[in-house]
């Protein structure tokens, strides 16, 4: 079979999948990924209710886990065999992966040209902001939902609200920016906060993008009504602020940004960005390939489909091979997440059994 795509078509044959030769990780809808998240490990210290269960979940095996050779490896085929260009490290929590500052070292050597970012939850990153730094990362997002106390014990779990704070002004200090902080609303909860989150941010030159709750949490207790749409977050942050839309170009990022202004004749303060993977979908522009902390590639955050590289390596493969895999991944990459704009209304829509934990941010 070949599939139209625009370009000159080979004669598919032994493939796993049926698909046209080509170079690159191509998908039957035209795109092309280039943006690598590859998660560190499954695990983390803390417990966001949007995420975790209470308790945890069965963490993988250490030996289950790609080692930082094989991580080095896989990097190495996406940049030089597949035409990846940015690497984002996630999670679970990357941090708490004891040998992350000797795998960005390593992958920093091996790839010097290479924008390597990290989203972390900044636990523990104030002891290590300065050593990620001089390994080669090159910047850093963290996830921040509140500025009060009580609220992020009610919301992560644990009490290390002074810990994360710690975190955000180390890395800044070690010149980790620009600085993005990821939160997470919930309503009744946090939503309140996100006008003084802006103003804190903005503050300090950070940027802030508010990102639309999705169902990717462990205890499947997503709902529609409890989600807070991108809609509202405008209209709560219209309330004190001037939003309008950022005129640089938005390149396929999940983030749509706007400028913000106190008032509509006054100067930019800053942006903000707005992550509506829900109501307002980009998946028509998507550039991300996912590698799970097992080395199974995930052609996207809701894929249930999932291709595992960390096999064909361990016996041995030859790189061409593991791209090879690799494409057949990605070539079926689903078109969407399946959510309508009326959230859960799309009856095809099933959550993966995977929590965001379990995928990588
Ligand atoms: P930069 O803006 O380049 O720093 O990258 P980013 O926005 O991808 O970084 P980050 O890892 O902080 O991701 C922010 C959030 O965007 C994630 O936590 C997800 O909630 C969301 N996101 C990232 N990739 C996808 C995706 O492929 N699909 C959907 N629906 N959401 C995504
Ligand atoms: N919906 C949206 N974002 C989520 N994150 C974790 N779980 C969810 C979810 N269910 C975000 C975190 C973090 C990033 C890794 O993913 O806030 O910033
Ligand atoms: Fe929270 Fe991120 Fe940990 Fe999930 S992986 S529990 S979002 S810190």
């Amino acid at each position: 079979m070949t599939v139209p795509l625009g370009m000159p078509q080979l004669q598919a044959s032994l493939r796993a999948v049926d698909r046209p030769v080509f170079d690159g990780l191509r998908d039957r809808y035209g795109r092309v990924a280039t943006d690598l998240r590859l998660s560190l490990t499954d695990k983390c210290n803390l417990r966001c209710s949007y995420c975790m269960p209470a308790d945890g979940l069965p963490w993988l095996a250490k030996d289950a886990v790609l080692s930082a050779e094989e991580i080095v490896r896989i990097v190495g085929i996406g940049v030089r065999v597949l035409g990846v260009r940015e690497l984002r490290l996630t999670g679970g929590e990357p941090l708490v992966r004891a040998d992350v500052v000797e795998i960005i070292a390593a992958l920093r050597t091996a790839n010097p040209e290479l924008p390597i970012a990290l989203t972390t939850n900044a636990v523990g990153l104030d002891k290590k902001a300065v050593a990620l730094k001089a390994a080669g990362l090159t910047r850093i997002n963290i996830s921040l939902d509140t500025l009060h106390p009580e609220t992020f014990e009610q919301l992560a779990r644990r009490p290390f609200f002074d810990r994360v704070l710690a975190g955000i002004e180390a890395a800044d200090a070690a010149g980790l920016g620009p600085i993005k902080i990821n939160s997470v609303l919930m309503r009744g909860i946090n939503d309140a906060d996100a006008p003084d989150l802006l103003a804190w941010c903005l503050e300090r030159d950070y940027e802030l993008r508010f990102i639309e709750q999705m169902p990717l949490d462990a205890d499947h207790g997503w709902t529609r009504e409890g989600m807070v749409t991108a809609g509202e977050i405008r209209e709560m942050l219209g309330e004190r602020f001037r939003l309008s839309p950022d005129p640089r170009a938005r390149d396929g990022a999940p983030a749509e940004r706007f400028q913000v202004r106190a008032r509509d004749d006054e100067a930019v303060l800053g942006t903000v960005g707005i992550i509506a993977s829900v109501t307002e979908p980009f998946c028509a522009d998507c550039k991300r390939t996912r590698i799970t902390a097992e080395g199974k590639v995930m052609s996207c955050l809701f894929s249930h489909e999932e291709v595992d590289l960390r096999g064909l390596l361990r016996a041995g493969a030859s790189d061409d091979e593991v791209a090879s895999l690799w494409q057949d991944a990605m070539w079926l990459k689903p078109r969407g997440h399946g959510m309508d704009h009326t959230g859960l209304g799309d009856a095809d829509f099933v959550q993966p059994d995977r929590s965001m934990s379990a995928i990588g941010g």
